[in-house]
């Protein structure tokens, strides 16, 4: 098992740019790319994050920029644009460009960054991780070879870690764009023996508060957050990044066959509803056939758009719920709890990375509810799983690599 010494968001939140004019090694120029690209959590949606960090001819850092939001510059135009800005493109002349990911060759919303950057008189490209979309695969780097600009895959045997940090970046795209589904992950915390709630208890926290701040970051990463009715009933969250205080609010999906969540409290009662922003709200045809005009009314100024469920098992259900967020373009789903939803995503198979905060307790008794209490999988491996310590709790990530169900 991989540790990591620092978390993601830690290394978001305390992103410095080095010095123009320090000296930099290619593993630091490819980790600082990686670290650039971070700032775009949140925002970029289905694209990947990218970072771009400009490297002298002389092995100088010049400049970092990054992917900052869907629609709007590639990390390598936004480079170009603020080398521009600072009256610094003399210093592309011979230079490295260090991208995380290969040169895009296509006009989308932007243009091409291949062909933006051809226009320069650069040496050459080190990219983190190969685009094997149709539209780019290797033909930014011709356009650029084209034009006596080199390239080179990046691999570092410094640096191993660094090779799951890229990874990182596009896990979400590639899921995507290649396998034309969402990326789905699971987050649970849970005590040492599997245990995420007791069934006779309100509210409790289970973990610290450390892992607590990296949850938030992974709602700030993520582009909708699910739950079930009864976590809405227990808990009553709110569901927002309350750390990192981003001008955005994630889309909120609430899992309610019977309706039981959204009359569980006056609407006025219930914290999802304080920020007014879309709620998807999935309930069973009977169930809507149930709600007042009234209700109905006052449900929708609120942000909450009702969805009626497809299938008949929860395993049919969340299919189909996970299908209408990736034609929505939700690229990034994080599912929250508790136990029946994490369950249903394990034994459809779903789910493509677990996230498992682990707090060095455990509970027993009568009233003890396991993460996987409904699931029936047989077993489920994590692929290169990391282990990174956030005080006293532990957290285990990892794709979900082979996944057999009973
Ligand atoms: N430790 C943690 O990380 C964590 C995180 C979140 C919540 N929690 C705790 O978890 C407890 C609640 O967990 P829980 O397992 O009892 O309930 P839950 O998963 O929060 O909610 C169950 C409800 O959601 C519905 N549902 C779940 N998956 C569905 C699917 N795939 N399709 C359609 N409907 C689906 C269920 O439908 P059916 O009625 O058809 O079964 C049921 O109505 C609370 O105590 C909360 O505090 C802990």
């Amino acid at each position: 098992m991989n540790l990591r010494n620092i978390p993601f968001d830690e290394l978001y939140e305390n992103f410095l740019l080095p010095e123009k004019g320090t000296p930099i090694s290619p593993e630091e120029a490819m980790d600082l790319a990686f670290r650039a690209a971070l700032q775009g959590a949140g925002f970029v949606r289905s694209n990947p994050l990218v970072g771009a960090v400009l490297v002298n001819k002389n092995q100088r850092f010049v400049a970092a920029s990054w992917h900052s939001k869907f629609g709007e510059a590639h990390a390598e135009q936004a480079l170009l644009q603020k080398l521009k800005t600072k009256n610094l493109e003399d210093e592309l002349h011979s230079a490295t460009l260090y991208s995380t990911l290969e040169p895009c060759a296509h006009q989308g919303k932007t243009p091409s960054c291949s062909h933006l950057l051809a226009k320069y008189p650069l040496k050459k490209i080190v990219y983190g991780r190969c685009d094997n979309t149709k539209k780019v695969s290797g033909n930014g780097l011709k356009h650029l070879e084209l034009h006596g600009i080199k390239n080179e895959l990046f691999s570092s045997t410094k640096n191993l870690d660094l090779a799951d940090k890229l990874k990182f970046l596009t896990e979400h795209f590639e899921c995507y764009e290649e396998r034309r589904k969402p990326f789905v992950t699971i987050k649970v915390a849970s005590t040492l023996n599997g245990i995420y709630a007791h069934s006779d208890s309100k509210r409790e926290w289970i973990t610290g508060e450390r892992s607590r701040k990296y949850a938030h970051f992974l709602r700030l990463l993520s582009d909708a957050i699910v739950v079930g009715a009864r976590t809405i009933i227990q808990d009553n969250p709110s569901l927002t990044d309350r750390f990192f205080q981003k001008e955005r609010i994630p889309l909120r999906v609430v899992l309610d066959p019977t309706g039981e969540a959204l009359f569980s409290r006056k609407l006025s009662e219930h914290f999802i509803l304080k920020e007014k922003s879309k709620i998807f709200w999935w309930i069973n045809l009977e169930t809507r056939n149930k709600i007042s005009s009234t209700l109905m009314k006052e449900s929708e100024t609120r942000g909450i758009c009702f969805k009626v469920f497809e299938g008949n098992t929860k395993e049919e259900k969340l299919a189909h719920v996970c299908q209408e967020l990736y034609t929505e373009g939700q690229a990034r789903i994080l599912l929250e709890g508790g136990g029946s939803l994490w369950s249903s995503a394990l034994n459809s198979k779903l789910c493509e990375k677990l996230y498992l905060f682990q707090a060095p307790k455990i509970f027993s008794g009568d009233h003890i509810m396991h993460w996987t209490k409904d699931a029936k999988i047989q077993y489920l491996n994590l692929e290169n799983s990391i282990s990174t310590l956030l005080d006293k709790d532990t957290l285990i990530e990892g794709l979900t690599d082979e996944h057999h169900t009973l």
